[in-house]
């Protein structure tokens, strides 16, 4: 009985360090990272491609790798991958001279060391208004589906991309059972490999799966230890990336459950969507960022419609352009891909988020409105509810404090642990119940309050042989439980850019229950529920997928843009919503952007703060990007503003206003695009934060159909000195629309010489 009961344990903390990281040895990877000649591996970016024809740009790589080397051979052995369809570059195993060598070269705009990076639902859509809680009976007669699901034919022709673990193909959320003929403008395909075989494993559902370990192994220098524990194909050893995709795009399963907890039919955001599933991780080692371009580099020309990436780089980040996918998902956006991204896990701190460039959509986590109380009856009986996902049977065993500081512990085994900090190493302990007031929800623990805490330390003191009962949680949901930004979900201002608003919005990412990999010890019959950004990622990559069919012609910009206008900011009731940290709190922007995604709402915005190129551009020259640089990215001439100032990174037409150090004042401009009826009437309604006076003008706004229309928005401080963020709103509103951005300022005082 004990065995069991301590192994289930284990179990749980198991799943929840996979949840958040894939398990990555570090430490191994550095020293395999030397390889005998000093080479590693480099992805050297050149920009735009400069031919339509992939042979030709990949034999100009030839050619620029011929320049390093004595032999073509080696020019051509040295070479892991050209990148030639969404942009041009490639990954090669150079030493540090050649890598310098080359980065003179006049073509490279950046030469840029490989890097290896980590990866960071029965509830999730009846919260956000998406329900469509029964399978419906066949496809072509989906009367009981309503709103956005219907309109779009549930996503049917849309393509989701994920780049991940891959996908175990077997799983049920991946059949295709009435589905229609694979979108015609495909161009990607299935990959055989190890237990992956293409002609079985694909299907109408799953048209896509790839793998790319190219540049991992040449990293690892041909260390494949760990291929003993994953699968040289497609096929998920790990189980994040059969979640992500089952979350973004899976059909419908009935009666799913972990153990009886969350019972309900699991879906994906986008149910008919079809998946095509970009393998860039790999188990024990992670995600290397030369085959993380590959994959984009593909899901550019195969035609994917949304990208979903789980990934995030270590904070704080160096600089921009080293940042993992930076560059290449800017080639995906620039053709009107939008790319979902997790904000990471590093919360509640501020300004610990990842992913913070303009054109990615950031999303940031939140729980569900649901928990899983635990019962604790403690042997005098007194009960408290905590909460865990401790699915029985019943355990009764002694209970026994554990103090950090003074670190001493005796006799604890078999016993249940009381702590009041989670580092606890406790070999042989059945349960440890934490006492905490930061939540943490990806606790393997039974979480109760601090306060809760302190009144059983109080029996254990003062009772001879404490012991204490715990009983199976149970499932609740709706009021009185609410959605909350989760203390783990990663909090701006944005470390790079500050005036750059990040995260974008926020998506359930706690005890999310989806499909797993069965040879996930943690998947009950191929479901399990996982928590971190990366499951609240997939949640809008799906709402995205279906927003795109919806709009086909809407920017990557305009979709992120009706996401953070319409987002809730409040629950159902009218309350809201809150932020987990030290102290809960009313969430505010750094916390969940525009607030909690509405995907109803966002199919139908009114106006959108559209952006494009130059937008972007105008980024990368406040960036500290020069002129060549940014020619080069986008394959033709472009100047930055001669005069600084000419052009203000406030400017960016975002669909919010950070401005990070306000002294005295200063004017910005945004523009709106009509998407609504013709000939609507805006009014600009203002919240100024506290000690900021916020002045629209015009304050009205008349526009015919798809006109765009500019205002200016002027901001004046009344503090006297330096202060943090004070939080506001700017909503234009004709009645039927509220198209509402968070805006933040801070002041700063410049000291005069
Ligand atoms: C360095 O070593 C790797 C593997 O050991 C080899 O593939 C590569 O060609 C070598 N590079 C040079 C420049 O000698
Ligand atoms: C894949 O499956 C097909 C259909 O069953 C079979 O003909 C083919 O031989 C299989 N390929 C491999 C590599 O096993
Ligand atoms: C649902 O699953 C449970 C256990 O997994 C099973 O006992 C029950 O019969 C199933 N119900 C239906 C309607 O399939
Ligand atoms: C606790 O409750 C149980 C069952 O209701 C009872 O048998 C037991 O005597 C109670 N213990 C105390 C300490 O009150
Ligand atoms: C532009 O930036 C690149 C990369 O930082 C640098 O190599 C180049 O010399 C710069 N060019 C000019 C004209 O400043």
């Amino acid at each position: 009985m004990e065995n069991s009961l301590q192994s289930h344990r284990l179990v749980l903390l198991f799943s929840f360090s996979l949840a958040l990281f894939l398990s990555t040895e570090l430490s191994f990877l550095a020293s395999a990272r030397a390889t005998e000649n000093n080479s590693k591996v480099y992805i050297v970016y050149l920009g735009e491609r400069e031919h339509d024809d992939p042979e030709l740009v990949t034999a100009t790589h030839h050619q620029m790798l011929e320049s390093l080397h004595e032999s073509k051979e080696d020019a051509h052995n040295s070479m892991i991958y050209s990148y030639q369809h969404g942009f041009s570059g490639f990954a090669a195993l150079l030493t540090s001279s050649q890598a310098k060598k080359i980065s003179e070269h006049p073509s490279v705009v950046h030469v840029i060391p490989n890097r290896i990076l980590k990866l960071k639902t029965t509830r999730t859509w009846d919260l956000l208004g998406l329900s469509q809680s029964q399978v419906p009976s066949s496809f072509s007669s989906p009367s009981s589906v309503k709103g956005l699901l219907k309109e779009t034919n549930m996503g049917s022709e849309a393509i989701i991309g994920l780049l991940d673990t891959g996908i175990w193909p077997e799983s049920e959320v991946f059949n295709d059972q009435g589905f229609g003929p694979i979108p015609k403008r495909w161009r990607g395909k299935c990959k055989s490999g190890k237990d992956f075989n293409a002609t079985i494993h694909c299907n109408k559902k799953l048209i896509g799966a790839k793998y790319y370990i190219k540049g991992l192994m040449a990293e690892l220098g041909g260390n494949l230890k760990f291929m003993t524990r994953d699968f040289k194909s497609n096929r998920d050893a790990q189980g994040h990336g059969t979640h992500t995709a089952t979350i973004a795009g899976g059909s419908f399963v009935s009666n799913a459950s972990f153990n009886g907890l969350a019972l309900g039919t699991v879906r994906g955001g986008a149910p008919r969507a079809r998946i095509a599933s970009y393998k860039v991780c790999w188990i024990t080692f992670g995600c290397s960022s030369a085959d993380m371009w590959k994959a984009y580099d593909d899901a550019i020309h195969d035609g994917v419609d949304v990208l979903s990436v789980s990934i995030g780089g270590k904070v704080p980040e160096g600089s921009e352009v080293d940042q993992v996918h930076f560059v290449a998902a800017f080639h995906a956006v620039a053709k009107g891909i939008p790319v979902v991204a997790a904000a990471g896990n590093h919360g509640p701190g501020a300004q610990l988020i990842t992913n913070v460039a303009p054109w990615f959509l950031t999303v940031a986590a939140t729980t569900l409105d649901r928990s899983f109380p635990t019962k604790i009856t403690l042997g005098n009986n007194q009960t408290y509810y905590g909460e865990s996902l401790f699915t029985g049977p019943d355990i009764t065993t002694g209970l026994a404090f554990f103090d950090s500081r003074s670190g001493k512990i005796t006799n604890v085994k078999g016993k249940t642990l009381l702590v009041f900090d989670k580092d606890v190493s406790n070999e042989g302990v059945v349960a440890v119940i934490l006492a905490q007031n930061v939540p943490d929800e990806s606790s393997p623990y039974i979480l109760i309050s601090y306060e809760q805490g302190v009144d059983i330390l109080q029996y254990i003191r003062t009772t001879r042989s404490p012991t204490v009962r715990i009983s199976a949680a149970t499932t609740l949901t709706g009021p009185p439980e609410a959605a909350k930004v989760v203390a783990f979900s990663s909090r701006g201002p944005n470390p790079v850019s500050p005036a750059i608003l990040k995260p974008d919005i926020a998506a359930p990412g706690v005890n999310i229950l989806a499909a797993l990999s069965p040879l996930d010890p943690e998947s009950h019959n191929g479901f399990g529920l996982l928590s971190g950004t990366s499951m609240s990622t997939p949640v809008v990559a799906g709402i995205t997928a279906l927003l795109k069919c919806l709009h086909p012609d809407w920017s990557p910009a305009a979709i992120r843009s009706a996401l953070v206008t319409t987002a809730w900011t409040t629950s159902k009731s009218g309350e809201p919503i809150l932020a987990e940290g030290s102290n809960k709190k009313i969430a505010d922007p750094f916390d969940y952007g525009g607030g909690l995604v509405n995907p109803e709402s966002a199919a139908d915005p009114g106006l959108v703060y559209d952006m494009g190129i130059k937008d972007y551009i105008s980024y990368m020259c406040s960036a500290g990007y020069n002129d060549t640089s940014i020619s080069r990215v986008l394959g033709k001439k472009t100047n930055c503003p001669s005069s600084p100032g000419a052009s203000s990174i406030l400017d960016i037409n975002l669909p919010s206003i950070t401005i990070p150090n306000l002294d005295r004042e200063v004017t910005l401009t945004r523009s709106l695009t009509n998407v609504g009826p013709k000939n609507s009437v805006y009014k600009a309604v203002v919240e100024s934060p506290l000690g900021i006076t916020l002045t629209v003008s015009p304050t009205t706004l008349v526009f015919g159909s798809g006109q765009v229309l500019s205002f200016k928005v002027r901001a004046k401080t009344s503090h006297k000195v330096n202060t943090g963020y004070f939080f506001g709103s700017l909503t234009w509103t004709d009645g039927v629309h509220d198209v509402r951005i968070p805006v933040s300022v801070q002041t700063r005082i410049m000291t005069k010489p």
